[in-house]
């Protein structure tokens, strides 16, 4: 068994939403290739409000037990995927109201991997490009493969597995070399930053 920690954090918290299907789709992935450690963060349950601060900046009455949950889970991961639908050509405003409230500490010399999807042909790509520079800022390595999944409907079900459809083995094995990638740089990172941090 693998000993890495995953978050994978869902960027939409829309009655009916694919992003859903795509995080519970990636977490039994994961949990096919080992890693049992795995933080299915949803951000609609939690009800996490709009930014007003950074959560060490917030008071503690304002950190509340959802917030305080989240916080330990982002800061225990050791890697990150980040499932963002493509809106209106960028990535999703949930994925920066849930990032935004850790910085430095939380993230640092970790790892995060960008997967995509939409209801349409092209799976989210634009939404790709905006969230790379985004994550660096945060301290964390994204790894070089993207993951985008096309017409999420026919793809995904509502328990996130996998469709029969004419592409269904494409995002299985794109889904495969896209979680090697990742836990094989999570894991790297996991041992560096075990020995030391500049
Ligand atoms: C505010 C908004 C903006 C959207 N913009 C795009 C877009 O730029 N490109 C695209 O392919 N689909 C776009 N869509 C369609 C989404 O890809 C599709 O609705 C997808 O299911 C959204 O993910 P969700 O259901 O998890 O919220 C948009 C949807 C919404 C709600």
């Amino acid at each position: 068994m693998n000993a890495l920690k995953i978050s994978i954090i869902v960027g939409s918290v829309r009655p009916n939403r694919m992003g859903l299907r795509v995080g519970k789709y990636l977490a039994a992935q994961l949990a096919q290739q080992g890693v049992k450690q795995v933080h299915l963060i949803d951000p609609a349950p939690l009800n996490i409000p709009l930014l007003v601060n950074r959560y060490d900046s917030l008071t503690d009455a304002e950190k509340t037990p959802e917030l305080q949950e989240l916080h330990a889970k982002i800061a225990e991961s050791d890697a990150y995927i980040v499932v963002s639908p493509e809106y209106n050509h960028s990535y999703s405003p949930i994925i920066t109201n849930v990032m935004d409230y850790f910085y430095h500490n939380e993230y640092y010399f970790k790892s995060a991997g960008i997967v995509t999807y939409s209801m349409g042909a092209f799976g989210g790509v634009r939404a790709a490009g905006p969230i790379r520079p985004f994550l660096g800022q945060m301290g964390l390595t994204s790894i070089p493969q993207t993951l985008a999944v096309p017409v999420v409907q026919s793809l995904l079900g509502e328990d996130g597995e996998l469709l029969d459809s004419a592409t269904s083995a494409t995002l299985a094995s794109n889904t495969s070399k896209f979680l090697s990638e990742l836990t094989w740089f999570a894991d790297a990172l996991k041992t560096a930053r075990e020995k030391s941090r500049p």
